[in-house]
C-alpha cells in the first residue's frame, strides 16, 4: 500500500490481521526478524502492569529476539494467574509455529483491562499470520491501533561504518481503552549491527527525548512498551561499549528522531484530539526543569479545553507553569518570562502585550499550537507534545465501559455512537455547517465511489444517504463509480482468468469487455441507482456510452504493448448530464467510454471522475479511499496546494495505487476544478464531515496558491 516504497531494513518482515479479539477490526500483528537479533525495551514502571510487560521487561536487553507479537483489544493487564499462563501459552505457540526457541519471542497487549486474553484465537490464527509476513509493516502498525485514527510509521537511514543503515518505527497512541490509561506501543527496527546492552542505552535515550516528552491525558498505562530490535544485516562492524560516541551517536540520533516523529504523530492522534500542542520551554533552568514546565502545560486540563475551543486563554498557560515551578521548587522570576504562541508573544517582561483576542483567535484555526516560553536566555531546553482536550475525549471515556462488552468467547465489541457532544461545540458545528450549505448551493460535486465503501451493506447506505443530504442541501452531486474486485470475480467465474496485466493494467479482449459492461453497466450501476431511489426518485443510472459521454481512445502498454478495449478519456460531452443535472436529477455514471470507431473501452474510474469533474467545473471532485487521506511520515496530510501536490508525488512513502489516484487529482486541478478531496470511504459519513466543517477529515488539495478559497 502507501508504505510500499518505504526503506525498511534488511531482515525484517511483518504482518498483521484480524483474530477475532476485536469484532471486526485488525488485531493481531507480527514483528518477525529473519535473523537473531540484538533487542532492548523500555517499560511502563506501572505496579499494575500486564503480564505480557513483566515477561518481556524481565528477559530484555538480550541477543538472539526473533519475533514480537502484539494483540489489541484485549491489555491481558489484571488478568490474574489466568493472565500469566496467558502470557507463557502465546509465547510458545508463536515460537513453535515460526519455528524459533521460546526465549527469542515477546509479546505485547494493548485493549481493555481485566478481561481473560482469548488465546485460542491468537492461536489459531499464527499460521495465517505467519505466512503473510511480508516487508511492509503496514498491515501490522494498523493491527495494534486501538481508538488511535491512524498508522504511524516513520523512518531514516544513515551511514554507520560505511555501510547504510535503515532505522523504521512504527506506533500506537493514546487510545483510551478503560478510563484513565492511556497505551503507546512502539517497535524500532534496524539492520544495523549493534550490541544489546548498548542498543538499550540509545532506546532509553531516545525515549526520554520523544515518548517521556508525550501526554495525552496524564495518566500511565499498564502497558507501555518501547521496543528495539537490530538484525544487523547492514554489515558494519559491530557497535559496542558504553559510549555514546561517533557512529553509536549518530545511531542513537537516528532511534531518537524516529521516536519523536512517531511521539508528533501519537499527540496528534490523540483521543478525541482535533489539535496537536507543542511546547518548547528554554531559558535559564536545567532542560530536565524546562522538559517538566513544558510537560505541566501539555498536562493541564485548562490549558487543552482553552485550546480546543481555540480560546487564546494564555493566562492558564502561564498559571500552569507557575505551578509547576513551585512544586519543583523554581525561581520563576516574572520578569525574565516570556511566552509566544503561534510565534505571537503575548506576555514579555512582567506585563502582557496587548495582542487582541480576535487576532489570537486567527492563529489557534489550524490543527497545530506552537507554544514557546522562555525564562531568561539561559541554554536550557525543553519540550513537551500533547493534544486538546475535546468532547469526544470526555466522551469516549466517561462510557467506555458502558459502549464496551466482552462476549463469552473474549470478542471485544465496542457501540462508537458519539452522539452527546456539548452545547456550545453543537453550535459551532452548526454554523460552520450552515455556512458552507451556503457557499456549496448550486455547485456541482462529482463523487468518485469505489474500494470498500461499495463492499460493505452498511457503508453502501451510509453513502446513498450523503449523496441524498448532499442534493437536499442545493449541491448538485454526481457519482462515478469503480469496479471494485466484482470484475475479476466474475471474470472468474466464468473461466476468463488468465488474464495478463500490463503495469496493473488489464488487457482487456473483446470478451472481457463484455463482461466488464455486465458487471459495470448491468449490476453496479443498477444497484447503486435502485439504492439511491429508495424513498427517493431522482438517481438515473448512465454510461459513458449514452450520449457520448466519454469519448476515448485507445491506449497501448509503457513499452507499445496492445491493450485490448483499453482506452483514456479524450473528451466529455456534457449536454446529457447538464440537463439532468438542471432538472435536479443525480447522475450515476459507469466508467465506460466509446472510442472514434463506436467500440466500447474500459476507462480508469478515477481518471472518468476528474475528465468528468473538471468537463463539468466542479467545485468538487471527492475520492472515497481506503485511507484515511493522504498520509506522510504516518501521518494524515490535511491541506494540500498544487505545489505541495506536485512534492508530494516524489515523497518516497506515497507509492502505488497513491500515486495514479494523486495524478488524476492533478489533471482535474489542471482542468479547472476549485478542490479535490480524499476521504475515508470506510468511515460513515466521512463525505459530510469533510464538506461541512472547517478542519475536515481527509485530505484537500486546492487549486491556485493553496490560498484557501470562498465561494
Ligand atoms: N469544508 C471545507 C471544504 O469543503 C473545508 C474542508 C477542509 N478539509 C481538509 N481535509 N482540510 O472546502
Amino acid at each position: 500500500m502507501e508504505h510500499g516504497r518505504l526503506n525498511v531494513p534488511q531482515g525484517f518482515l511483518f504482518s498483521g490481521l484480524c483474530a477475532g479479539i476485536k469484532a471486526s477490526r485488525a488485531d493481531l500483528a507480527l514483528v518477525l526478524a529473519t535473523v537473531p537479533c540484538a533487542a532492548a525495551g523500555v517499560f511502563t514502571p506501572n505496579r499494575a502492569r500486564a503480564a505480557c510487560v513483566q515477561d518481556a521487561a524481565a528477559r530484555l536487553p538480550c541477543d538472539g529476539l526473533r519475533a514480537i507479537l502484539t494483540n489489541s483489544g484485549n491489555a491481558n493487564a489484571l488478568t490474574g494467574q489466568r493472565g500469566e499462563q496467558a502470557v507463557r501459552e502465546v509465547v510458545r505457540a508463536v515460537a513453535e509455529v515460526l519455528g524459533v526457541a521460546e526465549e527469542a519471542v515477546v509479546t505485547a497487549s494493548t485493549g481493555i483491562i481485566g478481561v481473560p486474553l482469548p488465546v485460542h484465537k491468537i492461536i489459531a490464527a499464527l499460521p495465517l499470520l505467519r505466512e503473510r509476513a511480508e516487508p511492509d509493516p503496514g498491515a501490522a502498525a494498523e493491527a495494534i491501533l486501538t481508538t488511535d485514527t491512524r498508522r504511524k510509521i516513520a523512518t531514516r537511514s544513515l551511514t554507520v561504518g560505511g555501510q547504510l543503515v535503515r532505522v523504521l518505527g512504527f506506533a500506537k497512541g493514546g487510545g483510551m481503552i478503560h478510563p484513565h490509561l492511556a497505551t503507546l506501543l512502539a517497535y524500532v527496527l534496524t539492520d544495523a549491527n549493534v550490541a544489546p546492552d548498548l542498543l538499550q542505552r540509545m532506546l532509553a535515550a531516545a525515549a526520554r527525548r520523544s515518548f517521556n516528552r508525550l501526554s495525552i491525558d496524564g495518566d500511565m498505562s499498564t502497558n507501555d512498551a518501547l521496543f528495539a530490535m537490530a538484525s544487523g544485516l547492514a554489515g558494519n562492524e559491530r557497535l559496542s561499549g558504553p559510549e555514546l560516541s561517533g557512529d553509536a551517536a549518530a545511531l542513537a540520533q537516528a532511534i531518537e528522531e524516529v521516536c519523536v516523529d512517531l511521539a508528533r504523530a501519537v499527540a496528534a492522534d490523540g483521543e478525541g484530539a482535533t489539535r496537536r500542542i507543542e511546547v518548547c520551554v528554554s531559558g535559564d533552568l536545567s532542560d530536565d526543569d524546562a522538559d517538566a514546565l513544558a510537560k505541566a502545560v501539555v498536562r493541564s486540563p485548562l490549558c487543552k479545553a482553552a485550546l480546543f475551543g481555540g480560546d487564546p486563554n494564555w493566562g492558564r498557560i502561564l498559571a500552569a507553569v507557575g505551578a509547576r515551578a513551585a512544586s519543583r521548587g523554581l525561581e520563576l522570576p516574572l520578569s525574565r518570562l516570556r511566552c509566544a504562541i503561534q510565534g505571537v508573544c503575548v506576555f514579555a517582561d512582567g506585563e502582557p502585550c496587548g495582542v487582541p483576542a480576535e487576532e489570537l483567535r486567527g492563529l489557534l484555526a489550524g490543527r497545530e499550537v506552537l507554544i514557546e516560553i522562555a525564562v531568561g536566555e539561559g541554554p536550557g531546553r525543553g519540550q513537551a507534545w500533547g493534544c486538546d482536550l475535546s468532547y469526544d475525549y470526555v466522551k469516549i471515556n466517561a462510557e467506555y465501559l458502558a459502549q464496551t462488552s466482552a462476549s463469552a468467547d473474549g470478542t471485544i465489541t465496542r457501540d462508537g455512537r458519539l452522539e452527546s457532544y456539548g452545547p456550545t461545540f453543537k453550535h459551532r458545528l452548526l454554523v460552520e455547517a450552515l455556512s458552507y450549505i451556503r457557499r456549496f448551493a448550486g455547485q456541482i460535486a462529482v463523487l468518485k465511489y469505489g474500494g470498500a465503501a461499495m463492499l460493505d451493506e452498511g457503508l453502501k447506505r451510509s453513502f446513498a444517504e450523503d449523496v441524498l443530504r448532499l442534493r437536499d442541501v442545493g449541491l448538485k452531486p454526481v457519482v462515478v463509480h469503480g469496479g471494485g474486485p466484482e470484475i475479476n470475480r466474475m471474470l472468474q467465474a466464468l473461466g476468463r482468468n488468465r488474464s495478463v496485466f500490463i503495469d496493473g493494467v488489464r488487457v482487456t479482449d473483446k470478451e472481457d469487455m463484455a463482461v466488464v459492461e455486465m458487471v459495470l453497466d448491468g449490476r453496479i450501476n443498477s444497484e447503486l441507482v435502485a439504492l439511491l431511489n429508495q424513498g427517493d426518485h431522482h438517481a438515473i443510472g448512465i454510461s459513458g456510452k449514452d450520449g457520448r459521454l466519454l469519448e476515448a481512445v485507445r491506449i497501448r502498454g509503457p513499452r507499445g504493448e496492445d491493450l485490448g478495449e483499453v482506452g483514456e478519456v479524450q473528451n466529455v460531452r456534457t449536454e446529457l448530464l447538464t440537463m439532468f443535472l438542471d432538472k435536479g436529477y443525480v447522475p450515476v455514471i459507469a466508467p465506460t467510454a466509446i472510442s472514434e470507431d463506436g467500440s466500447v473501452l474500459n476507462v480508469n474510474a478515477d481518471d472518468a471522475a476528474a475528465a468528468i469533474a473538471g468537463a463539468l467545473r466542479a467545485r468538487k471532485l471527492i475520492y472515497l479511499c481506503d485511507v484515511p487521506g493522504l498520509l506522510h511520515n504516518g501521518e494524515l496530510v490535511s491541506e494540500l496546494s498544487e505545489a505541495g501536490l506536485r512534492e508530494a508525488l516524489a515523497w518516497p512513502d506515497v507509492a502505488g495505487g497513491m500515486i495514479a489516484k494523486l495524478r488524476s487529482v492533478q489533471r482535474a486541478i489542471q482542468q479547472g476544478v476549485a478542490s479535490v478531496h480524499l476521504i475515508d470511504g470506510r468511515v460513515r459519513h466521512a463525505l459530510i464531515a469533510e464538506l461541512f466543517t472547517d478542519a475536515g477529515v481527509g485530505t484537500v488539495v486546492r487549486a491556485g496558491l493553496g490560498t484557501v478559497s470562498s465561494s
